[in-house]
């Protein structure tokens, strides 16, 4: 509409709101809803409980996994892990798929419509409909807690919360373990940093943080539905946002805590002290082995064996998991066992509920805190949704840091709330653009992953620098 259309007594009325009602400026992006998997308590529940434990220790730099190059299939991956998730687009037009959010690797990968293993009844990406794709014709693969997958990366547009990202480079995988991916989950956001990334590729988190975000930050909230008889495949979720914290979904002050790492690679924070029912417990907080992994792509707690050890040395009648729970801890169910964590002055507490996964023989119940060897250069311990169900989280570009602090009531009144339907895919409107800077495009895929702490190799300082440079640029 021109001005000069409108009589002068409308223009000064518009002048006059203006000037009158200075609204707060709306941030960029929206609170986009998450959804939630249960996690299947089947008969067969030790087999699930022994898959977590060998499979984060394949996140972490443990074991290695059989590559399908090498002959075999992925492994499968046999007890479904719980897990969050929400929506982005991809290409042009854009078309929406459903990706878990993990804040434990920094790659985005989607199954691809030519995907043979492991893809079937889940939505794929079919680049050849995307005007904007860009085949990068270079081979990557990645290995998770849950699975494997293995495709080649391509770039295109991506949109998510209210940003769009063109030449965002991400897998187009062609094979996935087995039960990785269930309908209607596609593929998988790494949220961490750009050292980690298998692709080498630069995250969308960390394109955005660097040009659109009115705040350096993203944040979670994660719904706990526990012993919901009449829960849902699939439930609420919570919320994810990037750049801006929802105030209303926590209370008090955010506690951030820099990370402790020269690089950015996991987000890492360093446990301070846990108490167990009141009391202190012994554990290492002496430099790296009190490294801590923040990641909502793991469901439990894994920790040093001596650490865990001391843990449930304060739960009366605990004793060691055998066979299938091994490196678990079996305790008497009608013990409420309130673990605490302390990552800088506040002593965050997991329920009870949380600590309690699973009753396995009439009384005796397996906790969420199992033992966790990890690589040499990855952290020794890895904090998963059995804790940040508890807290409304916080990840910071810069400076470098996580932040936890009390949920609301507001937040808490969603935890178990059969009634809030599981959303469906939000892809919404777009309120700020960037473009990738793919200057670590085709990057070295085994290096990467595997090199993370203080004694990291060369590449990592080199694209450490890359990010340090970024950040300046902010
Ligand atoms: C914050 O969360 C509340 C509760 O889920 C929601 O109603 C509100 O829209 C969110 N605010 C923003 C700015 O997204
Ligand atoms: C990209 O090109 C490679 C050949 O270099 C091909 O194998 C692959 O399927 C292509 N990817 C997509 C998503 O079209
Ligand atoms: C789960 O539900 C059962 C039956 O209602 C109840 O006895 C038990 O205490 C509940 N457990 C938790 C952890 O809430
Ligand atoms: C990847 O890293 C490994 C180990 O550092 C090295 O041997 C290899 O040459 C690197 N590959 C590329 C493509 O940079």
């Amino acid at each position: 509409m021109l001005l000069s259309t409108l009589p002068l007594s409308v223009i000064l009325l518009l002048l006059s709101n203006v000037a009158a009602t200075p609204t707060p400026r709306q941030p960029n992006g929206f609170s986009m809803p998450l959804r939630r998997r249960a996690q299947r308590r089947s008969t067969d529940f030790g087999t699930w409980a022994k898959n977590q434990r060998a499979g984060l220790t394949a996140k972490y730099g443990g074991a290695p996994v059989a590559r399908r190059s090498s002959g075999t299939n992925l492994i499968t991956n046999q007890g479904a892990d719980s897990s969050y998730f929400g929506s982005l687009a991809l290409g042009t037009p854009a078309a929406s798929f459903d990706v878990i959010l993990d804040t434990g690797s920094a790659d985005l990968w989607v199954a691809g419509s030519n995907c043979d293993q492991g893809c079937q009844s889940v939505p794929t990406f079919d680049a050849s409909r995307s005007s904007s794709f860009v085949n990068k014709s270079t081979e990557f693969q990645i290995t998770y807690g849950s699975g494997a997958a293995e495709g080649t990366l391509g770039s295109d547009t991506v949109q998510m919360a209210g940003f769009s990202v063109s030449n965002q480079i991400f897998a187009v995988c062609d094979a996935v373990s087995d039960g990785l991916l269930t309908n209607p989950v596609s593929g998988l956001l790494g949220l961490a940093w750009q050292s980690i990334a298998s692709s080498g590729a630069t995250p969308l988190w960390q394109t955005l943080a660097a040009s659109s975000w009115d705040s350096p930050v993203m944040a979670f909230q994660l719904t706990r539905f526990l012993n919901q008889s009449k829960a849902q495949d699939e439930e609420f979720g919570g919320s994810f946002t990037m750049g801006f914290v929802n105030q209303s979904l926590y209370t008090g002050d955010i506690e951030y805590i820099d990370m402790p790492t020269s690089t950015d690679s996991y987000w890492i924070l360093s446990i301070s002290a846990i108490t167990v029912q009141g009391n202190s417990v012994s554990i290492d907080t002496s430099g790296t082995d009190s490294y801590a992994a923040i990641d909502t792509g793991t469901t439990l707690v894994g920790g040093p064996p001596d650490d865990i050890a001391n843990i449930y040395a304060q739960i009366p009648n605990s004793q060691a998991g055998t066979g299938n729970y091994e490196g678990y801890y079996l305790y008497p169910c009608d013990t409420d066992v309130t673990v605490t964590l302390s990552f800088g002055g506040t002593a965050w507490a997991v329920s009870p509920a949380d600590f309690e996964l699973q009753e396995v023989s009439r009384g005796t119940c397996v906790g969420s805190f199992f033992t966790l060897t990890t690589g040499d250069s990855a952290p020794s311990w890895i904090v998963g949704d059995t804790f940040l169900k508890n807290v409304y989280s916080v990840f910071r570009y810069s400076p470098a840091s996580v932040g936890f602090a009390a949920l609301s009531d507001t937040a808490l009144a969603m935890n178990g709330n059969i009634d809030l339907a599981a959303p469906s895919a939000t892809i919404g409107s777009v309120s700020a653009e960037a473009t990738a800077n793919n200057n670590r495009a085709g990057g070295n895929t085994s290096a990467a992953r595997r090199s993370m702490l203080p004694s990291a190799a060369f590449a990592v300082t080199v694209s450490a620098i890359l990010v340090s440079v970024l950040k300046m640029m902010v």
